[in-house]
């Protein structure tokens, strides 16, 4: 599958080197050419390129760029981006002295911006290093990886993404339902930087009565 990258960090690198792995032909997208380069060369991505490339390539697109950069960014590409499926991995989360808190929820305000583009929340709850793991699974469990979406096609690239690294999709509803991914990840984030075990805190099915 062209998969397409909007950013150059660390979410870029990780997930693209590990579906550059799995065969799919990824694309970096950035906006400083050099690092767009350097990025594409650390992972062997097959090529990389301005924002725009990225957004032209991709039968899948994923943004991982700044949630508060995410909404302009896709409004300026939503020519491009028209009919393809963009994956939003972005945690609009803020830091309080309470804690992580949710800013506006993103995927709709994406789904919004992109206006033709087909959203999907998926790939934001796990931090960047997990996805630099070949075929992530703990305790012989593969890494499940839920993500929400509204249209079939999208999904089934989404499912076909995240099958291709080893992991186990997990569908979670429509794109109304991404707001839960998001607080799910104000939640365990906060849980693992004060020490926690999130993983600890759901039995397996079978326990359950
Ligand atoms: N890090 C994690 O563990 C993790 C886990 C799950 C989800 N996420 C989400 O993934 C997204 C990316 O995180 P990251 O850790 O990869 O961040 P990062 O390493 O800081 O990389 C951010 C990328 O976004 C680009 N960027 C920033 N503002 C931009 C703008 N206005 N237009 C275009 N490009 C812009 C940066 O480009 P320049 O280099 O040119 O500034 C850089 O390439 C975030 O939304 C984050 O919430 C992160």
């Amino acid at each position: 599958m062209n998969v397409g990258i909007l950013g150059t960090g660390g979410m870029a690198a990780a997930l693209g080197g590990a579906w550059t792995r799995a065969g799919h032909r990824v694309l970096i997208g950035g906006r400083n050419h050099e690092r767009a380069k350097l990025t594409a060369e650390s992972i062997g991505a097959a090529a990389h390129g301005s924002l725009e490339d990225a957004a032209r390539h991709g039968d899948a697109v994923l943004v991982a760029v700044p949630a508060a950069a995410a909404p302009q960014l896709v409004s300026d590409l939503a020519g491009p981006l028209a009919g393809r499926t963009v994956i939003d991995c972005t945690n609009p989360i803020v830091a309080t002295s309470d804690g992580l808190l949710l800013d506006e929820p993103m995927a709709g305000r994406l789904a919004a911006a992109a206006g033709g583009a087909h959203v999907v929340k998926a790939f934001n709850l796990c931090h960047v290093s997990i996805w630099t793991l070949h075929r992530p699974a703990f305790e012989n469990v593969p890494l499940a990886v839920p993500y929400c979406a509204d249209h079939p096609a999208a999904a089934a690239v989404t499912e076909t993404l995240i099958s291709s690294i080893g992991c186990t999709p997990a569908a979670c509803g429509g794109l109304a339902r991404a707001a839960y991914l998001e607080a799910t990840a104000a939640l365990a984030i906060g849980l693992w930087w004060s020490g926690g075990q999130p993983r600890a805190m759901f039995p397996p099915m079978g326990q359950v009565a």
